[in-house]
């Protein structure tokens, strides 16, 4: 079985978690990103459908990737897709996360077991000493993705990945008062 990081515990790794926008220009070795991966295949998912598959990115394919994005938000009013398009260009790795399902019936489920697979890797990333951005934006460019990645799945979300070149402060959360119902 392969090994995940073993230096954080994961109470630590919950809190240290941050949505990293700068990184270094620094590779990131393809073991490091296997075992984020291989993190994200151990989420639960409903069923066991596993509905999920995932590519690392980089170079040319990754610009490309970041360049549309721009292209197509640059004029939309207060979008923050525009600002993601240039982190993807700065990050050295995306890894796009394809939902291979399309079931109407298991929707809810599929795209619930994605974002569980999406969590672990953050939480490996951070505990890897990693920084990870979770996009969502490149849900503006859904069908220009079907074209550059020569796929007919969905891509259902991007993750940044690199050395972080920043240590952003907690974003603030909902006190547990008002999201724990009594
Ligand atoms: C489904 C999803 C989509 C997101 N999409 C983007 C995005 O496209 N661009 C971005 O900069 N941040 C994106 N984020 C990051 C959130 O803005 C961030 O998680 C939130 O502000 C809390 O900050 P934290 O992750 O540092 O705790 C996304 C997060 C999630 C869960």
């Amino acid at each position: 079985m392969m090994k995940l990081g073993d230096i954080m515990e994961l109470q630590e790794a919950i809190a240290a978690r941050r949505s990293i926008r700068k990184y270094e220009k620094k590779d990131v070795p393809e073991d490091l990103l296997e075992k984020l991966i291989y993190a994200a295949t151990l989420a639960p998912s409903g069923h066991n459908r596993q509905p999920w598959q995932f590519q690392i990115i980089k170079g040319e394919l990754k610009d490309k990737i970041a360049d549309t994005l721009l292209k197509k938000t640059e004029n939309i009013p207060a979008s923050t897709a525009p600002h993601t398009a240039g982190i993807i260009k700065e990050a050295p790795v995306l890894i796009a996360v394809y939902l291979t399902e399309n079931n109407e019936e298991n929707y809810l489920y599929d795209i619930l077991s994605i974002g569980g697979a999406i969590e672990n890797m953050l939480l490996t990333a951070t505990s890897l000493g990693l920084g990870s951005l979770w996009i969502g934006n490149t849900s503006h460019i859904e069908e220009e993705l079907k074209d550059i990645l020569h796929t007919d799945y969905r891509v259902a979300s991007t993750v940044a990945i690199g050395y972080p070149l920043q240590n952003p402060h907690a974003r603030p959360r909902k006190p547990l008062e008002e999201v724990l119902r009594k």
